[in-house]
């Protein structure tokens, strides 16, 4: 089965641009948004546990698989399962993957969008002598204006639908390459002022000191959710950018890295927003505004805090770019290699339709507040529902396809590179995709959603 046709085809450049562009799009708000909230509301340091080993068990095969079948097939993640599963219904995976990209895009842009006007704020000194309960109002009063954030939901739609524009090798590997290390500098800077403020050891204790009476089917269902989210696995993503990937890169080596970077990033913004969420009196279960409460409360005790406030904000919102890009490239190389239509074409339609979706995602605390579906607003709805549900159950029959589909020889092949590469823990990796991840997943899944008790 190997030997498809590479020319053509935009690919990276270099190791070091395999790693920054999958990195690129695992690491973002994902990590630095998302993690602390859904941390602080399942309880603290046994959520952390927990989200270690699923990383480990199941997170890092998931990555792997994508990464061969992306590679093996050279396609889009509807095409790939095409070429490697002709005439069998394994497409419809591929299929889930573009709806889950539909929505992670529409609401992730949203949240993209609130990193420019903070970014706007630090420029007006918008943040300037509010403390923690004013910030807070100053977070819901923006939130459920309809003019601003859907302006700057707009505003970063067309800035990542550009870059797609310029291919996969130009746009996504040189930005992510120097921007993503200094937005760990500046991380760390922040980890360092929040250990110091006054109060700050509760916060460490909550992150680190895992209570596991507060373990239930949900606290496990929200770590799967989010780790399958941070790692930016379960729907496809990592088919695509693997179809892109040169042959002789380490597909195995690849996904440990990227995962660890990933996981490094997320608890680093755990460490920067605990100990101050302690310090400040503000509640861990303050949902989706918690990272845009407490960080502009840091800033402000650092002196110079709002330029540094001004340059994290931007690189935040560089790392959320390098994430949309990524989704975006999953839709727009469906569109072009199974619709037949040129990628320029393709971008407009998946933009267009992007701009509908995104700005009901983006009004769900104003225009459209009213609008619900099991209790849930438009943007919570598609969060719930991708992170918790199509991205594990993606991820469950992409390992299914590697463990009872695929040729294990066409497997082994692709992760050693023809043979020229040594595996040491491919056995270890064959047990981790038959058995553990999917049973792990299907129990967590069918838990979690309360379909089974344990
Ligand atoms: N992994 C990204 C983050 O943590 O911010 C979000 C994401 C990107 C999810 C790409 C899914 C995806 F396919």
């Amino acid at each position: 089965m190997s030997g498809f046709d590479f020319s053509g085809r935009d690919s990276f450049g270099s190791r070091l641009g395999v790693i920054a562009a999958a990195a690129g799009s695992a690491v973002g708000l994902g990590n630095i948004w998302r993690f602390p909230y859904v941390l602080g509301e399942n309880g603290g340091g046994a959520f952390l546990i927990i989200y270690l080993l699923i990383i480990f068990a199941i997170g890092i095969p998931v990555m792997m698989s994508e990464l061969v079948i992306g590679r093996r097939s050279q396609r889009n993640p509807v095409g790939a399962f095409r070429t490697l599963a002709p005439g069998k219904p394994w497409f419809l995976v591929g299929m889930m993957g573009i709806v889950a990209a539909f929505m992670i895009l529409a609401f992730y842009t949203a949240v993209a969008g609130w990193t420019l006007e903070y970014i706007y704020q630090t420029l007006i000194g918008g943040f300037n002598g509010k403390n923690s309960a004013e910030l807070a109002t100053m977070f819901e009063s923006f939130r459920s204006e309809s003019l601003r954030p859907a302006l700057w939901f707009s505003i970063f739609l067309v800035a990542t639908a550009g870059i797609v524009l310029g291919g996969v090798r130009k746009g996504i590997e040189k930005s992510t390459k120097i921007l993503m290390p200094l937005l760990l500098i500046l991380l760390i800077v922040l980890c360092i002022k929040s250990l110091t403020l006054p109060g700050a050891g509760k916060g460490v204790e909550f992150l680190f000191k895992p209570d596991f009476s507060k373990i239930t089917g949900t606290t496990v269902l929200m770590a799967l959710g989010q780790a399958f989210f941070s790692l930016s696995i379960g729907m496809g993503t990592l088919i695509t950018y693997g179809s892109y990937i040169p042959r002789d890169n380490n597909l195995a080596a690849t996904a440990v890295q990227v995962s660890m970077v990933d996981l490094i990033i997320a608890i680093f913004a755990g460490i920067a927003i605990f100990p101050a969420v302690f310090a400040f009196g503000i509640s861990p279960e303050s949902g989706e505004s918690l990272t845009f409460i407490v960080l502009p409360g840091i800033f402000q005790q650092i002196t110079g805090g709002m330029a540094f406030a001004f340059a994290f904000f931007f690189l935040l919102a560089i790392a959320a770019l390098t994430s949309t890009i990524s989704v975006l490239e999953v839709i727009v190389a469906y569109f072009s290699e199974q619709l037949n239509i040129s990628r320029r074409k393709a971008i407009i339609i998946a933009t267009a339709s992007m701009f509908v979706l995104g700005i009901s995602a983006s009004l769900s605390w104003g225009l459209m507040r009213d609008v619900k579906l099991f209790n849930l607003n438009i943007f919570d709805l598609f969060n719930f529902t991708t992170a918790n549900i199509l991205l594990p159950l993606g991820g469950l029959l992409i390992v299914a396809f590697l463990a009872w589909f695929l040729p294990g020889g066409d497997t082994l092949d692709e992760l050693s590179n023809g043979g020229t590469l040594k595996l040491k823990y491919y056995r270890l990796f064959r047990f981790l995709i038959k058995f553990i991840a999917p049973v792990a997943i299907a129990l967590v899944f069918l838990n979690g959603l309360g379909l089974v008790k344990f």
